[in-house]
């Protein structure tokens, strides 16, 4: 099975869990394409969708599913996204994409949070996937010296802009043994606007595409 039937198994598996009638939070990557691009039969029943980029935003519109903005929705039920590794605690490390900071908000406000993943992003430790972290663009040189003295080794992401206007810095070589302890130091840093950990606010359910079919953790 191909990464991509991968993807595609676990974005089916997903879409079960959608609700008629719900508003329905939407991520960004390759993987929630997939799951987006099952949604157009179903855009008439859903309430509408939050999506945590202008990419998504794009993508659901040209379904026909309708945008609602998070100021104006009571409740997300159901929040569905990729990730770009996962380890058995369900701490996620996001933003490979760069849309980690809507990402991180839409995940705060949603009930539920179901995260789809190919068994490739699967780890026991995070860190081997640099972490992304948004930074407000006068604060980037500031934010990397902080970072490097945590042990890490940050990389500008050349010739990207958010969608909020600001740079990521995507740290190496870090070895993150305590998601929840090194995500709350990194946003203490002056500058930050988010960065990709997942672990005080993880995954609800992990769905991982395998050679075994979806497993659920
Ligand atoms: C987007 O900013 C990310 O958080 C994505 O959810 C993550 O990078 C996974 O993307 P893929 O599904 O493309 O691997």
């Amino acid at each position: 099975m191909t990464q991509d039937e991968k993807k595609q198994a676990v974005a089916r598996a997903a879409l079960e869990l959608v609700e008629p009638g719900i508003v329905l939070g939407v991520g960004t990557g390759s993987t929630t394409n997939c799951f987006i691009d099952l949604l157009g039969p179903l855009a008439d029943r859903l309430h509408g969708a939050v999506s945590s980029s202008e990419a998504s935003a794009e993508r659901l519109a040209a379904l026909g599913v309708r945008l609602l903005d998070l100021t104006d929705v009571g409740r997300i039920p159901l929040y569905v996204d990729g990730a770009d590794e996962a380890n058995a605690k369900l701490h996620l490390i996001k933003g490979g994409g760069g849309a980690l900071t809507r990402e991180k908000i839409v995940a705060a406000a949603s009930e539920r949070f179901v995260c789809i993943i190919d068994d490739t992003k699967r780890v026991e430790t995070l860190g081997r996937f640099p972490l992304p972290v948004e930074v407000i663009p006068m604060a980037r040189n500031h934010v990397a010296s902080r970072i490097e003295s945590l042990g890490g080794r940050p990389v500008p992401r050349e010739g990207f802009v958010t969608d909020n206007g600001n740079v990521i810095l995507d740290v190496h070589e870090l070895r993150i043994d305590d998601a929840p302890g090194l995500e709350t130091e990194l946003d203490g840093i002056a500058g930050v606007v988010a960065n990709g950990l997942f672990s005080r606010r993880p995954a609800d359910l992990l769905l991982i595409g395998s050679e075994q079919g979806v497993e659920r953790f």
